[in-house]
């Protein structure tokens, strides 16, 4: 076994390790079997195989045909694939694109740029735990609406949306509907066709797999145009010389949250509600960010009253843990969470986000350290 030094690590949603079992697998592709999958010699097939394995695989954790998944550089990429793709299709019927404001910057910045370039945007708001209301689609859909992108879960609060029946009102009204499902694949059960979502991005570095790999899932007969212009590769969608090993790592991180995912949520979950009732019963006045909603069963999001959290991160890493006050991409940033805002908290309460985001490898010892770090750490913030 690997030495993966996750004593004390609190920021799976932010990413996780690789876990051992895959990164054997993927090894081979660095030194052996390091041929180009378009060669049309035995080292060429063999490579072509292993993707096309690791594509079977992406499609039975997510319930889709192989042909349906686009593998690309990761999570991002698939957002603006999604997007962009939807955007630049030919003979669209309008130019009014729709998303929420608690989205990942992956999806509102690429939503922002389709703005710049001529897209008419309606951002939805979310209700005081982080929920679109399905109403509040409904009255934004227009004859001209293209598409509708809203992430399956929060990778702050862990708030799962009611996809199905946004997906279903999209539907409804000839709408294309993408989601973002990088931090629920993997963690709950995602189905496309239950869900009925027309296009959905996933990415490796959260589920155990490599950074820098994800893919998109395309529902059959939906068009879109590529980013990238280049070779033959992935249906012309994904241009380049294919990131085998990424892929490979990807294929088997579906495999092993396909076998192991119901058993991680129920032991995670007892931790991360046990965290929870602890920190209430530690601090009454605490808030619990997304409470009352149903949420991704690794996710706890506090906000502890005259606590900053990029502060109380920076204490809480002092005594070797490691822990997020909101999304990864910000974390360098002391601006209040835009997440928090859009849920009708105020500014100080956005300041005080705390994200506790457990994984695989997370241990009650783990979780014994931090309820004894945290205490700790906020009495001398306060003080
Ligand atoms: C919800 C969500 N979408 C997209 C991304 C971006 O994925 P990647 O890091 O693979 O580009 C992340 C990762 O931070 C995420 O949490």
């Amino acid at each position: 076994m690997l030495n993966m030094n996750t004593a004390g690590y609190f920021d799976y949603n932010a990413t996780t390790p690789i876990d051992p079992r895959l990164l054997a697998e993927m090894l081979p592709f660095f030194n052996d079997r390091f041929a180009n999958p378009s060669s049309a010699y035995r080292q060429g097939c063999d490579a072509l195989g292993a993707v096309e394995t690791a594509r079977k695989r992406v499609a039975r954790l997510v319930n889709a045909e192989p042909s349906e998944i686009v593998f690309t550089s990761g999570g991002t990429e698939a957002d603006n694939l999604a997007l962009f793709g939807v955007a630049r299709r030919k003979n669209l019927k309008g130019n009014h694109l729709i998303t929420s404001a608690i989205e990942h910057k992956a999806v509102l910045n690429t939503c922002r740029q389709l703005e710049k370039e001529g897209f008419s945007l309606t951002v939805l708001g979310v209700d005081d735990m982080g929920l679109v209301d399905p109403g509040d689609l409904r009255r934004a859909i227009r004859k001209d609406t293209i598409l509708i992108s809203v992430m399956q879960a929060s990778n702050e609060t862990g708030v799962i949306q009611p996809v199905a029946e946004l997906a279903s009102l999209a539907r409804e009204h000839g709408v294309l509907f993408h989601t973002d499902a990088v931090q629920t694949v993997g963690k709950i059960a995602v189905d496309t066709a239950e869900l009925g979502v027309d296009l959905l991005s996933l990415s490796a570095h959260k589920i155990y797999g490599p950074k820098g790999t994800g893919a998109l899932y395309i529902r059959r007969n939906v068009q879109i145009a590529p980013l990238f212009y280049g070779g033959g590769q992935e249906g012309k969608l994904r241009p380049g010389t294919e990131n085998v090993a990424g892929i490979v790592g990807l294929g088997k991180a579906a495999v092993l949250c396909q076998n192991e995912m119901a058993a991680d949520a129920r032991r995670l979950g007892e931790m991360r509600d046990r965290l929870e009732k602890e920190l209430r019963a530690l601090f009454p006045k605490i808030l619990v960010n997304g409470a009352g909603a149903l949420r991704t069963p690794n996710t706890l999001h506090v906000s502890i009253p005259g606590c900053d959290g990029s502060v109380l991160v920076a204490f809480l890493d002092g005594a070797g843990l490691a822990l997020s006050s909101g999304s990864a991409c910000s974390a360098k940033s002391r601006a209040p969470s835009q997440v928090l805002l859009a849920m009708g908290r105020s500014e100080d309460e956005a300041v005080e986000g705390l994200r506790i985001s457990l994984g695989r490898f997370s241990s009650e010892a783990d979780l014994e350290k931090l309820l004894s770090e945290l205490p700790q750490a906020v009495r001398r913030l306060r003080a």
